[in-house]
């Protein structure tokens, strides 16, 4: 009975904010804190997660250590890789209370066409460097969960095999080429295979600075050519959607590169146009006047230029120019319903995720990808039927506030 009551004074004193305000309080707290840090637990399957970083963990052990600096990667000392996840704490829930949620639903609309979730799979190329199924068991995990995919179009398998893993068609994102011939061959390629949104990605058209990438690989022992060639000339070989495009290294300067590309893409496809890699206002204007038909806000999770600025920062001025008039796709630093929550609360229409679901295919391939969507849409819906709102149209500015 003493134990026991001893116990219940000191679970009492802990969570006293009196006590956490002394010395001995801050002691306890930071104790506690460092045990929560700790483990570097190992899963040993997908069920065993219990939020995404525990597949962060797995991918980061058994990935090669330069394809593991590869994923990690920020640019300069990733000061933007860091703002994407600090921009999420500076914005609270309001939750309203005594609402009957008890039917939630993910499902709404994006071009017209009913999705069951607003969490789509960003694209992220060269998907075999993580597993060897690469983008396929991305494309099955995709099926099973019924998630819009976009397939980049530096991806280790061609359109036409991801599409018939896929089921459907998915989103297809290209980067520009100054060579005009190479684009049009992928870009009419990925139209015939069905694809019926394009993603022009904007964002790497000065290059990118990455250290951490550079600093992973030359701490791999490993002789990469070993697996895969090291020459930039031969890179093309490596990338199916570049097949019979006679793309050459030159092709990549796309420092040329204008709004003027969006009238080359609508003269060449009848895809919708989602331009990625929005961060301001002005472009966001920019994209409504060349008739982009949605902005992706992205700074590429802090791989590309060094804003030290997160893309939920970005997010807030896109969608108050954009004004409703085309859909908002935001991605950068998502891990969490929660964070997931706090983008549609500020408006945006639908959420990517890269680096989470990449963490699940490296750990366990197909069933890693499909735990990871699985639990990001029973966050979203926890987060939801906590703050009162049982569909994604019910979620706006009043569930969400700054912290000053
Ligand atoms: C390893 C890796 C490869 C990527 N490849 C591409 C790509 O081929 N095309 C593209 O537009 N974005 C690419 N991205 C950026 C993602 O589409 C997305 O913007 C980013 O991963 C979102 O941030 P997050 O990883 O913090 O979720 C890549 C990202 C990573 C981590």
């Amino acid at each position: 009975m003493e134990t026991i009551a001893r116990r219940k004074f000191l679970q009492f004193l802990a969570a006293s904010p009196l006590l956490m305000s002394t010395s001995a309080g801050r002691l306890f707290a930071e104790e506690t804190l460092s045990a929560i840090r700790l483990p570097d637990y190992l899963i040993k399957s997908p069920a065993e997660a219990l939020d995404v970083f525990d597949f962060h963990n797995v991918a980061r052990s058994v990935l090669p250590t330069a394809h593991y600096g590869y994923l990690a990667t920020g640019t300069d000392g990733n000061e933007t890789l860091a703002a994407n996840r600090a921009a999420f704490d500076r914005v609270y829930l309001r939750p309203m209370r005594m609402v009957d949620t008890s039917s939630i639903s993910l499902t709404t609309d994006l071009f017209g066409e009913r999705i069951d979730s607003p969490i789509l799979l960003a694209p992220v190329g060269t998907q075999k460097a993580f597993h060897p199924e690469g983008e396929i068991a991305t494309a099955r995990a995709a099926r099973a969960r019924n998630h819009v995919q976009i397939l980049s179009n530096v991806a280790s398998h061609s359109i036409e095999d991801v599409m018939e893993a896929r089921g459907a068609p998915v989103w297809f994102q290209l980067y520009p080429t100054s060579k005009w011939a190479t684009a049009k061959t992928m870009l009419l390629r990925a139209q015939d295979a069905g694809a019926r949104v394009l993603v022009l990605t904007v964002d790497l058209n000065a290059g990118s600075n990455r250290v951490l990438l550079g600093q992973f690989a030359r701490a791999d022992e490993r002789d990469c050519n070993a697996c895969h060639t090291k020459d930039p000339s031969a890179w093309f070989d490596s990338k199916p959607m570049y097949t019979g495009t006679g793309a050459s290294v030159a092709d990549f300067d796309t420092s040329g590169m204008t709004w003027a590309y969006l009238d080359r893409l609508r003269e060449t496809v009848s895809m919708k146009i989602v331009v990625k890699g929005i961060v301001t206002a002005e472009d966001a204007a920019s994209c409504v006047r060349y008739g982009a038909d949605a902005v992706y806000v992205s700074n590429h999770g802090g791989r590309a230029e060094a804003s030290g600025r997160g893309a939920l920062d970005s997010l807030r001025e896109v969608v108050d120019t954009v004004g409703g008039r085309i859909p908002v796709v935001v991605d950068s630093g998502f891990r969490r319903g929660t964070d997931i929550f706090k983008a549609l609360a500020m408006g945006a229409d639908a959420v990517s995720i890269g680096r989470a679901y990449i963490w699940g295919l490296a750990a366990f391939g197909q069933p890693g990808v499909e735990k990871v969507l699985e639990m990001l849409n029973a966050e979203l819906s926890m987060v939801m039927a906590q703050v009162g709102a049982r569909s994604i149209a019910e979620i706006g500015p009043h569930h969400i506030g700054d912290v000053s």
